[in-house]
Formats: C-alpha cells, structure tokens, sequence
C-alpha cells in the first residue's frame, strides 16, 4: 500500500459536519495509531528540503503535527493562534471565512527576520488559513518558501492559490 492509501485508511469521514454537505475529514483516528502518527510526521519532513529554523503550526490541529515535524526537523514551534489567546505583544491578520472573516495571531518578536519557517497544518481547503498564515510569518520578517499539510482537498483551491504566495505545498493525501 502507498503511504497516501495508509494514511487515508486512517482518516475518518464523518458526513454532514459541521454543517449538511461537508463531507468532514477526522485526523482523530489517525492520531490514535502510533504508527500512523509516525508516518505522517515522517512522511512529512521527508518532503521537506533544505534547513529550517521554526515550524509554525496553525491552532488548533496544526499544533499536533508542528512538535512532531519540529522534532524530526531539529527545528522549533512557532504557535499561530486564534484571535486573544497569546499573551505578548502580538501582530495579527484577518481572513476570509464562508460567512465573515477570522483572525490569527503571532507574539510580534517570536522569531528573528530571516528565520526559516516551515508552515503546517493538518488539512488544506480552501487556504484562506494558511494563505493568511504565510502573510503573517512574512509581516514578521521569517522566510517561508514551504509548507506541509496531511491531507489536501484540491477541488477547493488552496494549494494552487499557496503556489500563487510562492510557496512549495506539500500534502500526503488528497480527498476528491
Ligand atoms: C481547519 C483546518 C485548517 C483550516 C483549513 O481548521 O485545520 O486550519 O480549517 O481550511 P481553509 O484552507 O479553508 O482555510 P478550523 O478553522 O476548522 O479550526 P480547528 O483546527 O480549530 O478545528
Ligand atoms: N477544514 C476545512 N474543511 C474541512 C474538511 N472537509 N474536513 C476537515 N477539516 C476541514
């Protein structure tokens, strides 16, 4: 089996959530499988070329996967967070959701200008997330030219856009 087909037979659809039509995909029952868990970590940063310094999960499932990658990558964690939930000085960007806009944050001096930052998440969609997330590492002086996500869904456009941001996308596996 293709490590894309072990890791999809992971990977729990659960219909109409959170709302009638979604067709949710669940990294709950990948993460309880140590040796899912290590593939997808390790399948991951296998992709990934050349040194980095920090990688910056987005909250909430990107910060299951951002120790793990950081780990193997000898790098650290750089935490992204919703809106009011980091203590520091912080700058933020704004992005647009179906209905209305969200926002995330980083602490303003959480990496030196030109620290080489990895992006990860647990699932690109439509990159309105990740796309904001690269604006925001950028607005904070960190070059990121890369990032890394365990499941793509390309019907919705958000690696091709991410490309669009001169970023390399790396994903394991792509639900239609
Ligand atoms: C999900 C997912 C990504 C984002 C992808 O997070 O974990 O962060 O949506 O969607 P996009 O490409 O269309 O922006 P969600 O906002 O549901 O938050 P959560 O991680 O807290 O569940
Ligand atoms: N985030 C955005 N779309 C999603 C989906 N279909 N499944 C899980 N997380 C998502």
């Amino acid at each position: 089996m293709t490590v894309a087909d072990q890791l999809r037979s992971l990977i729990r659809t659960i219909p109409d959530f959170p709302k009638p039509g979604i067709q949710f995909r669940d990294i709950t029952t990948l993460l309880l499988d140590p040796a899912g868990l290590r593939l997808a970590t390790d399948s991951m940063a296998a992709a990934i070329a050349g040194p980095i310094d920090l990688v910056a999960g987005i909250e909430a499932r990107g910060f299951v996967f951002a120790p793990t990658l950081a780990l193997a990558l000898n790098a650290g964690v750089l935490l992204i967070r919703k809106d009011g939930k980091l203590p520091g000085a912080t700058i933020a960007e704004d992005y647009a959701l179906e209905y209305g806009t969200d926002r995330i944050m980083m602490h303003a001096d959480a990496l030196t200008p030109g620290a080489r930052v990895l992006l990860v998440d647990d699932l690109i969609a439509t990159g309105g997330t990740a796309r904001a997330a690269v604006r925001l590492i950028r607005k904070a002086g960190g070059v990121v030219t890369q990032a890394a996500f365990v499941i793509d869904l390309p019907e919705l456009g958000g690696g091709d856009a991410l490309r669009g941001d001169d970023i390399e996308v790396h994903s394991l596996v792509a639900f239609e």
